[in-house]
């Protein structure tokens, strides 16, 4: 079934527009084992991922939520069988290429979070050109993580603090949470308030360690590509159920 993006094309109206997530962050699971089961290679799962990513996108901006971040490649994914690896490298390389004129005219801000500096070149070039070009889209903040692991994302921002500290930049004293967070890849985002997981794995698999420490999870068994705007309504009707105590009572 392909994503249909004339249906709830508007925010559902059981949805509380004022307690929707500002900022939805998803672990796009599930596409090898989607096209495990129509008999396909794991390859197509990935491209009609694509498919769905592109319509929670607007989904996001149609019904009002200002910033989606999706995991799009682990710092683990590279243990993958290479010729699997080689084609979603091709494959964001194509998509950005082919979107970045839509995402203009639909005035998306995309950004790139992950160690981008060892994807091949020809990814990073793209990366860099939507980067600059969306640079002052209002309409969604749009964050793709790309070889991004949490933990590496940690030691990298501990790194370039303790050299500052070396260097005299700053005091141990100063290091606070605030200034961690704008050491992070994600400096400058919201945290999430809603991580979505697909395909019913009840795991982070080292995605954003340190934002999600008060998003709300929810899982759901549907596989990636099949996820759409029925699945994300449900997601989001059971978002607006929780009671988000942070802590407090
Ligand atoms: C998620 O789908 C996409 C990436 C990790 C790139 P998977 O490829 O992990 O699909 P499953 O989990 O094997 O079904
Ligand atoms: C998480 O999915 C990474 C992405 C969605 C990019 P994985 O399929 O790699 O996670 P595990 O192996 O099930 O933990
Ligand atoms: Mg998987």
């Amino acid at each position: 079934m392909t994503a249909n993006p004339t249906i709830l094309q508007e925010l559902p109206a059981d949805l509380d527009r004022d307690r929707l997530p500002k900022h939805v962050a998803v672990i796009m699971d599930g596409n090898g084992r989607w096209a495990k089961k129509q008999g396909l290679p794991r390859i197509i799962g990935h491209r009609r991922g694509v498919d769905t990513l592109k319509d929670i996108l607007r989904c996001c901006k149609d019904w009002g939520i200002q910033a989606l971040t999706a995991y799009a490649f682990s710092t683990e994914n590279w243990g993958r069988p290479l010729e699997e690896v080689d084609f979603l490298m091709t494959l964001f390389e194509r998509v950005l290429r082919q979107e970045l004129r839509e995402m203009m005219a639909e005035d998306v801000k995309i950004r790139f979070v992950g160690n981008l500096d060892a994807l091949p070149r020809s990814l990073q070039t793209e990366i860099e050109r939507s980067m600059e070009q969306t640079y002052h889209n209002q309409g969604i903040h749009f964050t793709v993580a790309t070889n991004y692991g949490g933990r590496q994302e940690i030691v990298q921002a501990c790194r370039s603090i303790a050299a500052k500290v070396q260097q005299g930049l700053l005091q141990p004293d100063e290091i606070d949470e605030a200034l961690f967070q704008h050491h992070l890849y994600t400096a400058g985002n919201c945290d999430p308030d809603l991580l979505i997981r697909t395909s019913g794995e009840m795991r982070i698999s080292n995605f954003l360690l340190w934002q999600v420490a008060y998003a709300e999870l929810y899982v759901t068994n549907t596989l990636w590509p099949d996820f759409d705007r029925r699945e994300f309504h449900c997601a989001l009707s059971a978002y607006q159920q929780r009671d988000r105590r942070f802590g407090k009572v």
